[in-house]
């Protein structure tokens, strides 16, 4: 396996904070106008021309997308909504910025040789196909759309020439390509599994804040409305994810992803609750050490790990202030009154179709919730119902990956208008 420097661009030469020598590191930031998109440009603009954005993307935050294009100047910029773009007005647009129209254009900044690192920060399986660009293009993926690996895990695994990982640097790619993780808890994994070999692993924690939710009761849980379940404790997030953590799915999505990524069975995943969200998640090793990554909620942190990686850098993320007295409490994950969970270690467990299943049965239950058409606890059992409906199939291609995504959110509209 080539070192990190070779497979994610041009060295960046300094390492003691000096200016870099050399050139810097070229990033497609496909989401740029959502939450891990804006937080990226923030990395970005803070490193010192270390990295530099040569492509954004927006769906349909135009005004957004254009104001960011004119202070990173990239070379392309990607408007996913052809109709919506074709209507707006680009004529604020840098000179020497090209304008791509409709999803396709992702594809193509993914896999140009002009991009070193693709940050996949599209939300939803809409992201899948960019991201499968990137790594048949053998780019290092920093992968914040944690969709792509539910809904095409085995998929995307193959892709990488996953079978060939030995270490923790092999575990995310044995081929060329690399696939970094931008979820803190699977960011902070990867930097714990660094203390260790792998069979020296015993388990992985996932930490998860426990939503605005976690102390409710399940009957209170069935009045819970839409702004209440928008309001995360810790995070400030995009909608659709800021639902799954309420719901806890965020969590559920993160075990397969887990499982995916770091080649583990679901009974080496565990998941506690820490509603400081400080301690992103741990290693525990068969001593019985367990190895944590700490830090603010702040996704920049784990966003800079992605794109500077291997190398650690001042950057613009908040600290820890240890002049203040910090508590940070555990407590075990109640299946009962948080149902996604469950669904998240059969799904890992079970591999095959059942991510896309479940990926596609929540991202349509979520849009019905935050229209008004379904109840936030009708959320969990309307994806399991789906999920047990549908006919498994261990070795899926793409295509019908894609055809039973189309078909779980069909079946949410039944549930919907039900
Ligand atoms: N936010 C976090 O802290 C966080 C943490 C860990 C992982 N993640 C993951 O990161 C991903 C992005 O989350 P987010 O919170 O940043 O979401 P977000 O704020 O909703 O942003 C989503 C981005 O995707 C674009 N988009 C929406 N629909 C699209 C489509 N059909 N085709 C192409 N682009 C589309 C949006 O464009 P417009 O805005 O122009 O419509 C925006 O740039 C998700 O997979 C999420 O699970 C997020």
């Amino acid at each position: 396996m080539p070192n990190a420097s070779s497979t994610a661009g041009p060295s960046n030469g300094a390492t003691d904070g000096s200016k870099p020598t050399e050139s810097p590191r070229r990033v497609a930031v496909l989401g740029a106008t959502g939450s891990i998109g804006r937080n990226a440009l923030s990395v970005i603009e803070a490193s010192d021309g270390r990295l530099q954005a040569v492509a954004l993307s927006g769906h349909r935050n135009f005004d957004r997308l254009v104001e960011q294009a004119i202070r990173l100047k990239p070379r392309w910029v990607v408007a996913t909504d052809a109709a919506a773009a074709g209507r707006h007005d680009w004529s604020q647009l840098p000179a020497g910025t090209e304008l791509l129209k409709g999803p396709k254009g992702l594809e193509k900044v993914a896999a140009d040789a002009g991009v070193d690192v693709v940050l996949a920060a599209i939300v939803g399986s809409t992201g899948l196909a960019s991201t499968l660009a990137a790594i048949g293009a053998k780019k290092t993926v920093a992968l914040a759309n944690k969709e792509t690996l539910v809904m095409a895990g085995p998929l995307v695994r193959q892709a990488l020439g996953a079978a060939a990982c030995k270490g923790h640097d092999e575990l995310l790619g044995g081929g060329v390509a690399r696939l970094l993780p931008v979820d803190s808890e699977h960011s902070a994994i990867f930097q714990a599994m660094r203390c260790g070999g792998r069979d020296e692993v015993e388990r992985v924690v996932l930490t998860a804040s426990g939503g605005p939710f976690r102390t409710w009761s399940a009957e209170s849980l069935t009045q819970v409305t839409v702004d209440e379940a928008l309001a995360h404790p810790t995070w400030n997030m995009g909608p659709k994810i800021t639902i799954d953590s309420a719901t806890m799915m965020n969590k559920a999505l993160e075990i397969i992803e887990a499982h995916w990524l770091f080649d583990l069975p679901a009974d080496k995943i565990e998941v506690v609750i820490h509603p400081q969200s400080v301690v992103h998640s741990m290693v525990e090793y068969v001593d019985g050490s367990v190895m944590a990554q700490l830090g603010p909620p702040d996704m920049r942190l784990p966003i800079q790990h992605a794109l500077e990686y291997p190398h650690r850098r001042s950057g613009p993320a908040e600290r820890l202030d240890w002049t203040q007295t910090h508590r940070f409490e555990f407590e075990p994950a109640d299946l009962d009154r948080f149902p996604a969970l469950k669904l998240g270690f059969e799904c890992a467990e079970a591999g095959g179709t059942s991510g896309a299943v479940l990926n596609a049965a929540n991202e349509s239950a979520v849009e019905a919730f935050l229209e008004g058409d379904l109840h936030f606890t009708e959320i969990v059992p309307a994806c399991r119902s789906i999920l047990e409906s549908h006919t498994f199939d261990s070795d899926p291609t793409l295509e019908r990956l894609v055809e039973l995504d189309r078909w779980a959110r069909q079946e949410v509209q039944t549930w919907a208008c039900a």
